[in-house]
């Protein structure tokens, strides 16, 4: 069982409620840029934008990873001067031509309306590999999907490259899946390095799994490390993008049992709020991690599997189901653990127009 700092804790009166415990990830930051050291760290912003977080995050890294024109604005003020790679399908021609220091190319299309506007830049080609990619939550690459180039695409794009020199070649990029463990994602990135040929530059993405069956587990940041410095060699930059494995253990997202209730032998637990401010379980289709914090007062239930539910009229409105509880009553507080990467910012904030949840910083 997963528990939340006391720091957290003391903050259950405010419920539903964020809570971004900063401590925490300036430590793990730190850890984290320790394990990689000789590898550049890129923090994938989608994961969460939050600016304090940027903020608390940008002294251990290399620079920010955007995917649109809004998050490179955003980063652009919250942390001036930061580096940063602009990347993502489907790009505007104000995307394109927006002054970063890397720009990823995902086509031969977007390529050519690169060449067509004459400006400088300097990119790297996303690549799309056919490599097999085993334990992936979601997979991005190795196959047909909208991301990145497959190799002819590629040599389409170098011979595009070949007569001019405003568009300057760095490098390739290849992001191809998320939630995979240190060994395998070592394997993806020596694979892809076995593609990279003679560029000096070498974007590996992010994809560090994040476990929410194991929330004390962490990915293995040292071996991964090391096998990144094994796959080195002078004069080339390897670079990694993380998201989700950087900001997801300092999130918690605390919410109030309202009513518990039983219905044709099953019972709920209905809480303030509601996955239209946690999204996560339900576009992972899994159980979001919790404590319980004994705040309650009301009719309590005790040693029974309980469903977790929020105040949304869809079915779909499920944190977690069937859950062994031990004691619980009305009033009292759900702690919902990792909720610090793809949980508030991926969410439908506005469907029933409940109130949005209040942010806390500790
Ligand atoms: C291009 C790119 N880089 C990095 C990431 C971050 O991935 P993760 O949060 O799994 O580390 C993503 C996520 O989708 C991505 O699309």
């Amino acid at each position: 069982m997963i528990v939340p700092p006391p720091a957290v804790q003391a903050l259950a009166e405010h419920a539903p409620a964020y809570v971004y415990d900063l401590a925490d990830l300036h430590t793990h930051a730190r850890s984290v840029r320790q394990a990689v050291h000789g590898a550049e760290l890129y923090y994938a912003v989608k994961a969460n934008p939050d600016p304090e977080i940027l903020r608390v995050l940008a002294p251990h890294l290399d620079g920010f990873e955007v995917s649109s024109a809004g998050e490179l604005a955003h980063v652009r003020a919250t942390v001036p001067g930061a580096r940063i790679a602009l990347g993502g399908p489907g790009k505007t021609a104000g995307e394109l031509t927006a002054p970063v220091d890397r720009l990823h190319v995902e086509s031969p299309g977007e390529l050519r309306r690169l060449l067509a506007t004459g400006i400088t830049a300097d990119i790297l080609l996303r690549l799309n590999l056919d490599i097999p990619i085993g334990g992936a939550a979601l997979t991005m690459g190795g196959g047909a999907t909208p991301f990145g180039m497959d190799p002819a695409g590629a040599q389409e794009c170098a011979d595009l490259l070949k007569p001019q020199h405003r568009v300057r070649l760095r490098g390739i990029h290849a992001h191809l899946a998320s939630g995979l463990d240190a060994a395998d994602l070592a394997g993806l990135a020596r694979a892809v390095l076995d593609h990279a040929g003679d560029h000096d530059e070498v974007n590996l993405g992010g994809g560090m799994n994040v476990s929410y069956t194991d929330p004390g587990a962490r990915f293995d940041w040292t071996s991964y490390g090391t096998a990144l410095r094994a796959l080195g060699r002078p004069g080339r930059t390897l670079r990694i993008e993380p998201g989700r494995a950087l900001t997801a253990y300092c999130g918690w997202y605390l919410t109030r049992v309202i009513d518990l209730k039983r219905v044709h032998g099953a019972l709920f637990a209905v809480v303030t709020g509601g996955t239209h401010h946690l999204r996560t379980p339900v576009a992972k289709s899994h159980d979001q991690p919790f404590a319980v914090l004994p705040t309650g007062h009301g009719p309590a239930i005790t040693d029974e599997p309980v469903t977790i539910v929020g105040q949304l009229c869809t079915p779909k409105d499920v944190f977690a189901r069937q859950i062994p509880i031990n004691h619980l009553q009305t009033g009292d507080t759900i702690a919902f653990a990792l909720a610090g990467a793809y949980a508030w910012n991926i969410s439908h904030h506005d469907f029933l127009m409940h109130p949005k949840p209040t942010f806390h910083y500790v």
